[in-house]
C-alpha cells in the first residue's frame, strides 16, 4: 500500500488543500494529514480546533487520516514509518522555502522523499494569511474554505472568541 503524509498548519484548511489532497488520493492509496505548527505564523485557531476541522471535512474518507503533531515532521515520519510527504506548490514565491524546508527535511530523515502537487489553476491566490486577514476585517472568505470551516469561524466571532 502506497502511504503519504501531508503536513501543514491547515488554519484553516482551505479549498486548495482539499484540492492537493484530492488530487494526491489518485497516487497514495493513503494520505495522514498531519496538523503541524509553523513556528513563522501567528495562528488563528488552535491546533486541536484545527484537527476536529479537518476530520469533520474527511468524514466518511476511509483512505484520508488525520493526526495531530507538534514536533519536527520527520520525526513523525520515522515514528510512523512514513516515507513520502506531500507539499502544494502555489507559485514561484513558494518555491525558495519550500525547497529548503525538503532539503532540511532530507537531511534530518534521508528516508523520506518530498512530493511537490502543483496547486490547481482555481487557488493559487489562496493562503490561509489572506484568508485571516479577509476574515478579521469582515470579508466573505466563504468561496475559499469548506462551508463548516466558515460556519465555525462565524460561530466563534459571534460568540467573541475571535
Ligand atoms: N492552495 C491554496 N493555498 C495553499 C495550498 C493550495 N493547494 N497549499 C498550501 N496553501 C497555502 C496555505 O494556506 C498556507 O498559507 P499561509 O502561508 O498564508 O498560511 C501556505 O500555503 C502553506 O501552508 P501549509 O501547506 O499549511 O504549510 P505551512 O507552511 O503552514 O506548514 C509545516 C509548514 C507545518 C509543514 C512546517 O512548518 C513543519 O513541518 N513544521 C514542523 C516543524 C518542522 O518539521 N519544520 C521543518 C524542519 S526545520
Amino acid at each position: 500500500m502506497k502511504r503519504a503524509i501531508y503536513p501543514g498548519s491547515f488554519d484553516p484548511i482551505t479549498v486548495g488543500h482539499i484540492d492537493i489532497l484530492e488530487r494526491s488520493l489518485s497516487v497514495f492509496d493513503e494520505i495522514t494529514i498531519v496538523v503541524a505548527s509553523s513556528s513563522r505564523k501567528t495562528s488563528l485557531l488552535q491546533p486541536d480546533e484545527r484537527v476536529e476541522l479537518v476530520k469533520d471535512v474527511f468524514k466518511g474518507k476511509r483512505r484520508v487520516k488525520v493526526d495531530r503533531w507538534d514536533g519536527l515532521i520527520m520525526d513523525y515520519a520515522r515514528e510512523r514509518g512514513s516515507h513520502a510527504v506531500i507539499r502544494g506548490l502555489r507559485a514561484a514565491s513558494d518555491f525558495e522555502y519550500e525547497f529548503m524546508m525538503a532539503a532540511m527535511n532530507k537531511r534530518l530523515n534521508p528516508d523520506v522523499e518530498t512530493f511537490f502537487m502543483m496547486t490547481g489553476q482555481n487557488y493559487f491566490f489562496i493562503s490561509s494569511s489572506m484568508i485571516k486577514e479577509l476574515f478579521r476585517y469582515g470579508g466573505d472568505i466563504s468561496p475559499y474554505v469548506p462551508p463548516l470551516v466558515w460556519k465555525r469561524l462565524k460561530e466563534k466571532r459571534k460568540a467573541g472568541d475571535l
